[in-house]
């Protein structure tokens, strides 16, 4: 069976990860395999070139086809920050906590209908032979204040509309399927489930 390492340290992300990508038929291995491998400096300028640096990390070091993720929160009335710098709005080395409140804060004057805000994610794939990426988003609103105990993140303050709840208001098998994450999975399953089918049928026939 096929190992894939999921370049991750993040646990909550970890759960949701190997919960979309139960599909794929594949053994999931995570960095906990891997103590050697530290936190990894993402200073890419977007979303994709960090989540890129990850996965290239990760296969260099353990030599396995390397699955990474990164995720960033989008305000409109922040003209589009965090962004890419999500992790780390509330300053270096702050908490989810440190980051939800710092948000509330910097919304507090913002009416209901202008506190709109898209949660972004591309996924990466990397080994030897190929680079497969993916993206997935879902819109919502930041909400007045925490709701919510599930979850990470900003998730007790990012508000989906069509289902009136926040993220952390649900279950992970309900989050996978409408999140920014759930999606960015779907889209790269055929993906992956493409490239390992034509790599076995040139192994095959070679
Ligand atoms: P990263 O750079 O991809 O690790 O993620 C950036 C930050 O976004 C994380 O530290 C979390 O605070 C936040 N984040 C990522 N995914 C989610 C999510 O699914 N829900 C809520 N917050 C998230």
């Amino acid at each position: 069976m096929m190992k894939v390492v999921i370049a991750t340290h993040n646990k909550d992300k970890l759960k949701e990860l190997k919960k979309g990508l139960i599909k794929l038929g594949i053994e999931l291995l995570d960095l906990s395999s891997f103590p050697e491998i530290g936190e990894i400096v993402e200073d890419g300028e977007t979303l994709k070139e960090n989540a890129f640096i990850k996965a290239r990390e990760v296969f260099k070091k353990t030599g396995l086809p390397s699955l990474a993720d990164d995720t960033g929160l989008e305000v409109d009335a922040l003209g589009g920050k965090p962004g890419v710098y999500t992790a780390r709005f509330a300053g270096e080395n702050c908490s989810y906590l440190d980051n939800v409140n710092k948000m509330l804060d910097v919304m507090k004057n913002i009416k209901a209908n202008d506190r709109s805000a898209v949660f972004k994610t591309v996924m990466t794939f990397v080994d030897d032979k190929t680079e497969l990426f993916s993206i997935g988003e879902v819109k919502g609103m930041i909400a007045s204040e925490k709701k919510g105990l599930g979850g990470f993140g900003y998730d007790s303050i990012f508000y989906v509309v069509n289902e009136g709840k926040t993220f952390a208001e649900m279950s992970i098998k309900k989050k996978n399927i409408i999140s920014h994450r759930g999606k960015a999975i779907k889209n790269l399953i055929p993906k992956i489930e493409s490239y390992i089918k034509a790599d076995t049928n040139t192994k095959e026939s070679a």
